[in-house]
């Protein structure tokens, strides 16, 4: 199996990602790291510990990372993912305390540890501590196999602002740190996630299968329909950095010289396509069935 870190803010649609990856025996997930951004990064922390614990994963350790943005004031948390950030559902108390070091310091040591090339980080929230790794840690972040990070967005409109995606909007300085830096990224944007949507169909073909991660991204995605009014499907944003890594050939890359930009409020973390800097690919179409289709055989199978 692929050596991962995952990078969180668990985060009703991380969560789903999270359960995705330890249901895949393509993976073997080396540690989770939290941010913040969904919701403050205690209670992210937390949710991780939890859904590990939730699936007997006492081995596998969670660390905490970045409490706010690499350069300017955390946003006010829009709690779209409920009180606790995970849609209320029914998760056990974490089981392993978080690690006594901070991610950044954690990931470095991982990486130099490891042969170059031999971890991967998917990055589901906003890029602090990716940043951070890159700006005080360069020779440990340059032995990072590839990042796969869901943000952004290219061709279409964004959920936060005009053009902007959540996770680089609340750190549009790290992202145009990570995005600048030169390291391997696969960007998995909204014009990509939106295509990859739970209806309550499959939600009740998930919980019907009785399997308990199944039946649990069930609830998650049952919660994820309440936070919305009159939807008939939801995005499953984060589960596609997986089902990238998992089925790449279920993906349109385009490679792309993208910018971010740091303007204020609304403009912030908007993508502009330009000529100059370095390419990164970006997966701008999916086959959303069959994306969904493969997310629900690995959780029913596990
Ligand atoms: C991203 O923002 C968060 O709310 C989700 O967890 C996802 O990572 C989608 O824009
Ligand atoms: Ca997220």
């Amino acid at each position: 199996p692929r050596q991962i870190v995952i990078d969180t803010d668990p985060g009703i649609d991380d969560a789903i990602g999270i359960l995705l990856a330890l249901a895949s025996p393509e993976f073997s997930i080396a540690g989770v790291t939290t941010v913040a951004g969904n919701i403050g990064i205690d209670t992210t922390t937390r949710n991780a510990g939890r859904l590990l614990a939730f699936a007997g994963r006492h081995d596998i350790p969670v660390v905490t990372g970045a409490a706010a943005p690499l350069s300017r004031p955390g946003p006010e948390p829009l709690n779209l993912h409920g009180k606790d950030g995970i849609g209320g559902v029914a998760l056990p108390a974490p089981v392993r305390q978080p690690e006594n070091q901070p991610a950044v310091e954690w990931l470095a040591e991982l990486l130099l540890k490891e042969p170059a090339g031999a971890v991967d980080v998917f990055a589901l929230g906003p890029l602090t501590n990716i940043a951070h790794l890159v700006l005080d840690k360069p020779d440990a972040a340059k032995r990072i196999g590839r990042i796969i990070a869901m943000g952004g967005v290219v061709y279409e409109p964004g959920n936060v602002g005009p053009r902007s995606e959540f996770n680089l909007w609340a750190d549009p300085e790290a992202a145009d740190v990570v995005l600048s830096s030169g390291l391997p990224l696969v960007l998995v944007p909204l014009d990509v996630t939106r295509r990859v949507r739970a209806t309550r169909d499959f939600t009740a073909t998930l919980s019907a299968s009785g399997k308990p991660l199944a039946s649990m991204v069930a609830d998650l995605i049952e919660s994820y329909f309440e936070t919305s009014t009159h939807q008939e499907s939801r995005p499953l944003h984060d589960p596609c950095v997986m089902l990238f890594a998992l089925a790449p050939e279920l993906f349109r890359l385009e490679d792309l010289r993208l910018s971010v930009s740091t303007g204020p409020a609304e403009e912030a973390g908007a993508l502009t396509i330009g000529e100059r800097g370095t390419p990164v690919q970006v997966a701008t179409s999916v086959d959303g069935p069959a994306a969904l289709d493969l997310l629900a055989r690995t959780l029913t199978s596990f």
